[in-house]
């Protein structure tokens, strides 16, 4: 993992820790900062908690990238694309993670411990940081997700 350094938040539910200490380990020798939102063991929690404090970083520019680890990584999916701003994708692989930023401007990686190993989700979130957004003709419809965000706002 060799990339600009960037400041990522990463959370698990009791699915994920042990996939979420590989990566915390990965990003921090490439010299990301890392905001550990938890969890820390087994005990059984609630994927939507661990996703919300991770969006809350990441919305509040406190961390320019989230990633989100539960049992297949869609449950956080799920939980953080109902945030407005944020764009969380499911990755399996690094071609996902590689297009999801240059044309959906992915703000989040979500990886499910129980589908991938951690060789996988490592090149995954490793191309995902690396990969800039690509604007152009993508940006019409990023700025569609904006406005379905901003409509929800006011609703
Ligand atoms: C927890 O058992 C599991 O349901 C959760 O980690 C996740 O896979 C949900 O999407």
């Amino acid at each position: 993992m060799q990339q600009t350094p960037q400041i990522v938040a990463i959370g698990s539910d009791h699915a994920g820790p042990a996939l979420k200490e590989v990566l915390i380990a990965a990003m921090q020798a490439a010299g990301h900062d890392v905001i550990d939102c938890g969890t820390d063991g087994p005990a059984s929690v609630d994927y939507p908690d661990f996703a919300a404090a991770v969006v809350d970083q990441v919305l509040t520019g406190r961390a320019a990238f989230g990633v989100l680890v539960c049992g297949t990584g869609i449950g956080m999916a799920m939980a953080a694309n109902r945030c407005p701003g944020i764009r969380a994708a499911v990755l399996h692989d690094t071609t996902e993670a590689r297009l999801t930023r240059a044309h959906n401007d992915a703000n989040v990686a979500c990886f499910g411990a129980r589908t991938i190993g951690p060789e996988t989700a490592l090149d995954s979130l490793t191309s995902f940081l690396a990969t800039p957004y690509e604007g152009g003709r993508h940006e019409r419809r990023v700025a569609k997700l904006s406005a379905a965000d901003a409509a929800l706002r006011a609703s």
